[in-house]
């Protein structure tokens, strides 16, 4: 079974932006991290990023077209803003487990929103890189 992760804007700026907050993984040691946990799951992974909101919704919709088990979602802000986000989870009957390095709920006002959150059946935030194993362990067990 493949498990979708899939990363939004600046995610793949990962490492050098603002460490205090994401530390100092790249999102590549990160699918290394992941990649190998996979394997110890027995599922594969197909791991993406884009900068582009549309884009993200089209990786929604492929995610239905290939019988995804389940999607990660890392939305980055789009997470708090993207209706669009919902509607294509909510339309794709995959599971879909709301990923973030930080705890958005402890960060700013604008933050505590989360339109992904309203479609996804779990999150994991506030764990740093290994959020996206555990979020991976949850897939497993979907
Ligand atoms: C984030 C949290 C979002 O609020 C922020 O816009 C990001 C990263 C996280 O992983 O902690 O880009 O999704």
């Amino acid at each position: 079974a493949t498990v979708f992760v899939l990363n939004g804007p600046n995610l793949n700026l990962l490492g050098t932006r603002e460490p205090e907050i994401y530390g100092s993984d790249t999102l590549d040691d990160i699918a290394r991290m992941l990649e190998a946990k996979a394997q110890e799951l027995g599922l594969a992974i197909d791991m993406r990023q884009t900068n582009h909101e549309g884009v993200l919704v089209d990786w929604l919709h492929e995610a239905r077209e290939v019988g995804a088990k389940a999607v990660l979602l890392n939305a980055g802000a789009y997470t708090h803003t993207s209706i669009a986000l919902l509607d294509a989870i909510k339309a794709i009957g995959v599971p879909v487990i709301e990923v973030h390095l930080s705890d958005p709920a402890k960060r700013e006002e604008f933050r505590h929103i989360s339109y992904v959150g309203m479609g996804a059946v779990d999150e994991v935030k506030g764990l740093g890189p290994r959020g996206y194993a555990v979020a991976l362990e949850k897939a497993a067990a979907l």
